[in-house]
């Protein structure tokens, strides 16, 4: 009733990419201008790199993601690369200065597995001193307390289709946050339901992946205006460089 196509069109309406609004986008705007090749890992629908090749990138400039009708929406732009697949999955050698994960895409590594998979294969894709930044929402914000419905949106997508969209926690074990996303008619008549689980690691095990993958953290910020990480920090942004 909702397709993927449609959602991931209705992504990019409240998802924008525009380093010149948010500090977040900025940020790696910053990074992806100054590497010669970038890999973005967990591109979703890619308008990270296609706003980098419209603003001049000149150099490489990758995309991966698992999901079909985000990255059809992606190869929109035919001159960057574009691979299906999830990051454990990417086989590149020492072939990027930089790797992304923006848009806390990095949370849907949920278990040791996936994520030492995933960062390895990362590690592998990155030229040696080649740099993997990302970011990923500090547990201590408890930020998923926000996702229920009493905060739902009420929104028209770009077909013109009233909506009414608004998540729901369905479990927290642990540091893995299951939830649900929905999107309905504006009278609450159910289109579709998506399940997320999302890992919201503290610093600490998240420094301990990196490590035994192989990265060194070179910066590490609470926030996009590269402030430390606080007890009050929402966010942990991680610029880690392969050893
Ligand atoms: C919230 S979206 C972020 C998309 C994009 N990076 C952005 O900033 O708009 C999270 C993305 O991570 C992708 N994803 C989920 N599991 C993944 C995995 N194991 N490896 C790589 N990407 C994954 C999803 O398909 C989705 O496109």
């Amino acid at each position: 009733m909702y397709s993927d196509d449609d959602d991931a069109a209705l992504y990019d309406l409240l998802n924008a990419w525009d380093p010149g609004h948010w500090p977040g986008d900025a940020f790696y705007d910053e990074l992806v201008a100054a590497a010669g090749s970038v890999l973005d890992v967990g591109c979703g629908t890619g308008s990270m790199l296609h706003w980098a090749r419209e603003n001049g990138h000149t150099g490489r400039l990758a995309g991966l993601d698992p999901d079909r009708a985000a990255l059809a929406r992606a190869r929109r732009r035919a001159d960057i690369e574009w691979v299906e697949s999830t990051a454990a999955g990417a086989r590149w050698q020492a072939e990027f200065d930089l790797a992304t994960m923006t848009g806390h895409a990095f949370q849907c590594l949920v278990t040791d597995d996936e994520l030492r998979a995933s960062l390895a294969a990362i590690r592998a894709a990155l030229r040696a001193g080649g740099r993997f930044a990302f970011e990923t929402r500090h547990p201590q914000a408890r930020a998923w307390e926000a996702w229920n419905p009493s905060n739902a949106s009420d929104l028209t997508d770009a077909a013109g289709r009233a909506l009414r969209v608004w998540h729901e926690v369905e479990a927290v074990a642990d540091d893995v946050v299951t939830f649900t996303g929905t999107t309905a008619e504006p009278d609450g008549t159910v289109l579709r339901v998506d399940r997320t689980r999302l890992r919201f690691l503290d610093v600490g095990p998240l420094d301990g992946f990196l490590a035994e993958a192989g990265f060194e953290i070179e910066a590490r910020y609470g926030d996009w205006q590269r402030g430390p990480v606080t007890a009050a920090s929402r966010e942990i942004v991680t610029v880690a460089r392969r050893r």
